[in-house]
């Protein structure tokens, strides 16, 4: 393993570990206005959401590592304490990247990428009509974490309408996230979208208390053929099954025959069953898996 220390890296080498390692991020597509009603439009991957309610973002216009210069974002905000943040989704993808091009102040991002002025309802930058979702905000607060090349300035956004496009969203009104189509930002010229092919679900009920991983046996844990994947999903089960109900899957054709063939050779048994178990746990059949492991 390669240990770095930070302290010994430059601006420019922090700025290409962190952002390969700390990826996919989401996008804040900001609409900014100045004190003249110059409007902006650029792209912050230093970007989430902190809290639900009050429902705030926060950004991070940087100090440009190369020049140590800040960006116009910025300004606008310590100006007019207003955004628009607007979601990115991949039709957008491309004309996005154009418009974080460094323009000169004054120059309005929504010409120079193509996209659409949207008038918003409550503040004065306008949105993105391209965009899937539209979050009017009103900065409560920029915090800056230097003065040095590289340093971010957080800008604390807090978001009070969200318009949403009716085609994302689904028959309960919800917002669909095989629909929204989002992109993300990774380390360098990489990007990533959110498909139907990549995206799944890890079930994890509010109300569910797993037992653990340290709750299953060592053979378990330490097995050859479990992943941690599998692991994790064992030791989310609420309860370990009785004896009986242990007993009860023996009978199991696939688990008799296994049981059947191994007598006597208990490394191959292990194997088998872990195997098994692995193919009902892909079946989502997580409680059989633990019975079946613990045979
Ligand atoms: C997808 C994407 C994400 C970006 N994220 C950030 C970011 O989080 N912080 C930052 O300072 N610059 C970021 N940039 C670069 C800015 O968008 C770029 O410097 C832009 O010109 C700033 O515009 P402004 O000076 O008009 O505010 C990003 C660029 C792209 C394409």
């Amino acid at each position: 393993m390669t240990t770095l220390k930070a302290e010994d890296l430059s601006a420019v080498q922090l700025q290409d570990y962190l952002q390969y390692a700390i990826a996919p991020r989401p996008i804040c597509f900001a609409s900014t206005i100045d004190a003249e009603g110059n409007i902006n439009l650029s792209p912050f991957s230093f970007f989430n959401m902190f809290s639900t309610k009050p429902p705030i973002c926060v950004f991070s216009p940087a100090r440009r590592v190369r020049d140590n210069t800040t960006k116009h974002t910025l300004e606008n905000v310590l100006q007019v304490k207003e955004c628009v943040i607007n979601i990115v989704n991949y039709d957008m993808v491309q004309q996005m990247s154009l418009a974080s091009t460094e323009y000169a102040k004054g120059v309005n991002e929504f010409e120079k990428a193509g996209f659409t002025m949207l008038k918003s309802v409550m503040v004065s930058p306008p949105r993105v009509a391209e965009a899937p979702v539209q979050m009017e905000c009103l900065i409560n607060e920029v915090i800056s974490l230097g003065d040095t090349n590289g340093a971010g300035n957080l800008i604390l956004a807090e978001v009070k309408l969200i318009h949403i496009k009716e085609d994302i969203l689904d028959e309960s009104g919800k917002i669909d996230q095989q629909k929204i189509d989002l992109v993300a930002r990774l380390g360098g010229d990489w990007y990533c979208r959110v498909t139907k092919d990549n995206l799944f679900k890890v079930a994890k009920p509010l109300s569910k208390l797993g037992i653990g991983v340290d709750n299953l046996p060592r053979s378990v844990r330490f097995s050859k053929v479990l992943t941690g994947n599998d692991l994790g999903m064992l030791g989310n089960v609420e309860m370990l099954p009785t004896e009986d109900d242990i007993d009860a899957v023996s009978q199991l054709a696939d688990v008799k025959e296994i049981l059947d063939a191994t007598i006597g050779d208990a490394t191959n048994r292990e194997r088998e069953l872990h195997e098994l178990a692995k193919s009902a746990l892909k079946q989502g059949e997580v409680e059989l898996a633990l019975k079946i492991v613990l045979l």
